[in-house]
Order: structure tokens, then C-alpha cells, then sequence
């Protein structure tokens, strides 16, 4: 079991007054759109589909606190009032949700351009892909300001403030210097952190870290990005004082507390989903994917993007059969995609490349009964996606570079039969904790990959279980509750240590 088993149940929330928490995130929990079902226009209230924002949705409940976030959703302002802001969720309307309205430029520079063009790429060590554009940074900035002022005109004396990722490096400072020191503001980073070497190529990487450290806690998924970005501080600001054991950071008179938190998931709601999806759902999914109930099935799910190593996996699938015919007509890889950022060309050239490899498998190797890759990239619900994770027998995670990779997370939480394995690339953060018990691989290898897809097929049932039943209990003790209840922790701690200093 993980620390306690949801938020509101077990009072996992920190020390704070009614209204003192404000979290701030590029995406927003809830979203408004329009339903044109029977012919008449209604609103409809599209509800978080799991991980953080589900998470964090009933903390939020309980501390009747802000949530600060792009307003993205073609309905959003019809509910919203003029100072932006609505009650959610609508049947209990326990906090509140303050939109933040973008232009197109906006979106275009600060979105697609400076986080997902800059940011992104230069994170997970693609400078190559980068692109920097002066529009983009110029874009940034404001929208950075524009979000720091809305947390500013929200916050108290004694708020909580929570930045998530990326998109919001710069307003930390900004807010700091307009909130007395008793505000206390937290980041959390949801993508790696890359090495000096690879950061330094970012020509704002000044302005990036001073930004960051305007927090009081900045939390990574893995101790090695804290290393990273310590590292990084120590070589591009003179006047930092880093102690790196104790993980804090002094510049221009404040501390930043630099710490690993890894993210879990909600593990009991993934068990229960799987658990839910009996025999009959997957001789159906079976059926109508035309999927032989004799063949094992392999599976992959990722977001679209070209940090998920999702053609190195295909490589590595085709050299399977390529070297292997006898696997022929008796697997199945099942490849789950969701379409992402598609307006940035590196992620259309992905999208083509992904179903061009696809279709050469297929054509090159499949017959009138059987078909070698099987895509899916339209939505599919949370109890049929857990039903593919548990009846899966092989799961691919091939990320040539991820911060975390909960996906893998959610396969072990789905496996209630113990009898999956867990193929896990050494560049997904996940691979920390699960990496001694999944079998490893480098994406990039791809024979010793497609060595290590047959040892998978071929593990036997008594090895599978002893591997799966340690991983489960990894994944379970280390739950969503937990991450976010340590974080608390922390948070409360610090607190009240600043309380005793003063
Ligand atoms: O992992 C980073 C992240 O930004 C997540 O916070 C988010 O869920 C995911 O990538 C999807 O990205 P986007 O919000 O750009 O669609």
C-alpha cells in the first residue's frame, strides 16, 4: 500500500489555512467544450483523467485553495467569470480555478515555441533540436510575467505557492521579490535536467536558473538532475554559494532547497481498473483488434514525442522477426499513441516516421491472419488501457530520455496476475527504482534490444512473478500519495524551520 490511499480520505494535505494554496500549471484541471449531441449546443466540464491533476484535484478540494492555469478550452469562457476565475468541481465548487487567457502569439511563442522548442528539446539533451527564436523567449517572459502578477494578486502573507515544470522557469523570481519571505514557493520539475555541458547552450541559461531559484524548494524527479542543476548553477552564477551535500543553494540573499522527490502514480486506481477488466474484456479487445488469442502480445503506450524512443522500438521489433522467423504469426505489438504538439515540425516528422515504420513492418512481415504492429492512436477509456496494460505479456519502455516515465509505473500497478515483464530503457528516470527488477535495455542497441524482447517472450512463469510481485511492491509503497505527501513534508519542515530562525 502506498502512504494512505487518496487525499481527501486520509488528509494528505500541507500545513496551511483554507485558501492559502496556489498551484500553477501550463494545463489546467478541468476544461469546458462544447457537445453538439442531439443537435442542440450544451457546455460540457471535461474532468482530470488521472496522474497529478487528479491528485492534487482533492488537495486542492480540502484547502478550498487556487489553481492558477492556461484557459485552453474552446468553452472555458463561458463559465468563467470577467476576473477569470470559476468554482470547481461544478457540484461541490470547492476551489477555484483562475484562467489565464493567451493569445494566439502567445501560445505560439511561450507553448509551442520557448517550452516546447527550447525548454523541451534542451532538457533531455536534444540541442540539436532546439530553436531559438528572440519571439519565443520574448513570449515567454510575458507569459511568465503575466501568470507571476495572477499569483501575486491571489497570494497571502502566508500562501503556498506550487509551480509545476517547465513553462514557469522565470516567475518564481518575480513573485519572491513581490511576496513577504513568509510566502513560501515550491517547484516541482517534471522533466530531466540536463548536464552544464548541455544547458550552457541555452543562451538565457542565466536568467533560467536565477528564475528557478526565486523557490524555496525545487524538487526533481531523481538525485541526478539535483546534481545537474546544482552543477549548472555552480558553473553559470558567480555568486551562488552551493552546499552541494545538503542540496541548498544560496544567491542574492535566499535559499533554495534542492531535493529528489520520484513520482508515483495512483496505483490503487490503476489495480482497481485492471482487476475490473475481466477475461471477456480482453478476449473482446482481442476479437476486435483482430489480435489471435494465441499470439503473446508485446505493448508500447507513449505521448507522440520523439523523446519516447518509439522508432528505436520498432527497429528493435523488426530485427526480432527479421533474425527470428520462428516469432513470426506468434507475437503482437500492440503501439498505444496519443498525438502530441503538433504543430512543431520535429513532432509531424515523428508521427510520419512512427507509421512509416509501422507500415514497413507490417508489409514486410505480416500475412492475411496475422498482423505484427497494431496502432492505436485514437482515445481509448482508463478501464480499457488498464485491461491492455495486465493482459499484456511484455511491456516496451524504450525512452531515449525521460524525467520519470509513469507509463511504466501504471504496467507494473495493472499487473494484479503478476505474470508481465517490464522492458525499461536505462534513460527513463523510472529506471532507478524499477531497474533491477525490469530487464534493461539501451534504445539505441537495438540488436541487444531485440535480445532482450526474446528473453522477455521466453521468461518463465516462476521468474516473471518473483520479478513482477517486487516491482509491484515498489510501485505501490512509492504511490502518488506518497510523492506528495513527502513533499508536504518537506514543505511543512522547512516552514517551520524558517519560523524557529526568525
Ligand atoms: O512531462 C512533461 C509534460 O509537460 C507533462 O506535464 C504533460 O502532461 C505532458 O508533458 C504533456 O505535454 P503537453 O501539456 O505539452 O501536452
Amino acid at each position: 500500500m502506498g502512504a494512505d490511499n487518496s487525499a481527501t480520505d486520509d488528509g494528505i494535505v500541507p500545513a496551511v489555512d483554507d485558501g492559502e494554496l496556489i498551484v500553477v500549471s501550463n494545463r489546467q484541471p478541468y476544461t469546458h467544450s462544447y457537445d453538439h449531441g442531439d443537435g442542440e449546443r450544451s457546455i460540457t466540464v471535461n474532468r482530470p483523467a488521472g496522474g497529478l491533476t487528479a491528485g492534487l484535484d482533492p488537495v486542492m478540494q480540502e484547502t478550498d485553495g487556487t489553481w492558477i492555469a492556461w484557459g485552453d478550452g474552446e468553452a472555458d469562457a463561458d463559465v468563467t467569470g470577467d476576473d477569470g476565475t470559476v468554482r470547481m468541481p461544478p457540484e461541490s465548487e470547492a476551489y477555484t480555478l483562475k484562467r489565464l487567457w493567451l493569445t494566439d502569439e502567445e501560445v505560439e511563442g511561450y507553448y509551442y515555441g520557448y517550452s516546447n522548442r527550447v525548454l523541451w528539446p534542451l532538457c533531455h539533451g536534444g540541442t540539436m533540436k532546439t530553436d531559438y527564436v528572440e519571439r519565443y523567449w520574448q513570449r515567454y517572459q510575458q507569459v511568465n510575467e503575466t501568470f507571476a502578477d495572477a499569483v501575486v494578486e491571489t497570494a497571502g502573507a502566508d500562501s503556498l505557492i506550487w509551480f509545476q515544470d517547465y513553462h514557469f522557469t522565470l516567475a518564481p523570481r518575480w513573485v519572491r521579490d513581490a511576496l513577504p519571505d513568509s510566502a513560501f514557493l515550491t517547484h516541482f520539475w517534471h522533466i530531466t535536467w540536463p548536464g552544464w555541458d548541455t544547458f550552457r547552450a541555452c543562451p538565457q541559461h542565466e536568467q533560467l536558473l536565477e528564475g528557478l531559484l526565486g523557490n524555496d524548494l525545487l524538487g526533481f524527479h531523481v538525485e541526478r538532475y539535483c546534481r545537474n542543476f546544482l552543477d549548472c548553477v555552480d558553473e553559470a552564477l558567480d555568486d551562488a554559494f552551493i552546499d552541494p551535500e545538503g542540496g541548498r543553494v544560496s544567491y542574492e540573499g535566499h535559499t533554495t532547497v534542492v531535493k529528489a522527490f520520484p513520482m508515483g502514480i495512483d496505483a490503487d486506481s490503476i489495480r482497481e481498473h485492471a482487476e475490473a477488466a475481466d477475461d471477456d474484456f480482453w478476449r473482446e479487445f482481442q476479437s476486435s483488434h483482430g489480435i489471435d488469442p494465441s499470439t503473446n502480445v508485446i505493448v508500447g503506450v507513449d505521448r507522440l514525442d520523439y523523446t519516447k524512443g518509439i522508432v528505436e522500438r520498432l527497429d528493435a521489433l523488426e530485427r526480432l522477426l527479421e533474425t527470428r522467423p520462428e516469432y513470426r504469426g506468434e507475437v503482437c505489438y500492440v503501439q498505444k499513441a496519443n498525438e502530441s504538439r503538433s504543430l512543431i515540425p520535429d513532432y509531424q516528422d515523428l508521427q510520419t516516421e512512427v507509421q512509416e515504420s509501422i507500415d514497413r513492418i507490417n508489409d514486410r512481415f505480416g500475412t492475411d491472419d496475422w498482423q505484427p504492429v497494431i496502432y492505436i492512436n485514437e482515445f481509448i477509456p482508463q478501464r480499457e488501457l488498464c485491461g491492455l496494460y495486465r493482459y499484456a505479456d511484455v511491456m516496451l519502455v524504450s525512452a531515449v530520455r525521460d524525467g520519470m516515465n509513469l507509463v511504466s509505473k501504471e504496467y507494473v500497478a495493472a499487473q494484479v496476475d503478476d505474470d508481465g515483464v517490464l522492458v525499461l530503457s536505462d534513460q527513463a528516470g523510472a529506471h532507478e527504482e524499477l531497474g533491477d527488477r525490469a530487464l534493461t535495455i539501451n534504445p539505441y542497441d537495438t540488436d541487444a534490444f531485440a535480445d532482450t524482447i526474446e528473453r522477455a517472450l521466453t521468461m518463465e512463469m516462476d521468474e516473471r512473478a518473483e520479478r513482477m510481485v517486487a516491482l509491484r511492491e515498489q510501485v505501490e509503497s512509492h504511490d502518488l500519495y506518497a510523492w506528495m505527501e513527502s513533499v508536504f513534508d518537506t514543505i511543512d519542515e522547512l516552514r517551520a524551520k524558517d519560523t524557529d530562525d526568525d
